[in-house]
């Protein structure tokens, strides 16, 4: 909630949200943003683990998801979910070539693969080039990931970095092309001091 789902809803107050969820893993960022927001919600999230999402019917989840039990039904069974308010789509595959090929602008990515070092080609330079392609001038990134290689790809391309200002969480990071009302993260003073490596993803 205090990484992903209120910054993310704190920032954009469109009456239509297009949301990336990256990946959809048990769908927890999917069902927060369901349950905190009354806006039409349209989520797209890629996950590769497709027995995962089929064992999601019978997973316990916490007690504040109950409202939203058919809809964890549907998804776990379609990989889908649809009514008036609300679109989910869980696509079973690559988070990467699904962002390769891409035509859809986001006004909200969550970006929550595995950590930089378990699953590299989901935090590097390349990958959030394709990123900057598919969010909108005035859409939001957040992740729980503080890593300077992760901030630096982003420094690089010309995101505006911010970080929770929040005394009950670790800081992560927020980014957006557009300048939002967070705390700044200084990467330039950082960068008088070091140069960090990037995460690099050579593979076409
Ligand atoms: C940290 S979990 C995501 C948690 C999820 N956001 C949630 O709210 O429950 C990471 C997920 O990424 C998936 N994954 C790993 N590599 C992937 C890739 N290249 N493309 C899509 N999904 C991937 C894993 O199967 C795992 O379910």
């Amino acid at each position: 909630m205090q990484k992903h789902i209120i910054p993310a809803f704190q920032t954009i107050k469109n009456d239509e949200i297009k949301i990336l969820d990256i990946c959809f893993g048990l769908g927890y960022n999917t069902f927060a943003s369901i349950l905190h927001s009354n806006k039409k919600l349209h989520i797209i999230s890629p996950e590769l683990d497709l027995e995962l999402v089929k064992n999601l019917e019978n997973f316990k989840y916490p007690i504040e998801f109950s409202p939203l039990t058919e809809i964890i039904k549907e998804v776990s069974k379609n990989n889908f979910y649809e009514d008036e308010r609300i679109k989910i789509e869980v696509l079973i595959g690559d988070a990467r070539e699904y962002l390769k090929n891409c035509d859809e602008k986001f006004d909200i990515i969550y970006q929550d693969a595995f950590s930089p070092k378990n699953n590299p080609s989901l935090w590097s330079y390349e990958y959030f080039e394709d990123i900057k392609k598919v969010i909108k001038k005035d859409g939001i990134l957040t992740t729980y990931s503080v890593a300077s290689p992760v901030r630096y790809a982003l420094y690089l391309l010309e995101f505006n970095l911010y970080t929770h200002d929040s005394k009950i969480i670790r800081d992560g990071t927020i980014a957006s092309l557009s300048k939002l009302e967070f705390k700044k993260v200084d990467f330039e003073e950082k960068l008088k001091r070091i140069t960090p490596t990037l995460y690099r993803d050579f593979t076409n």
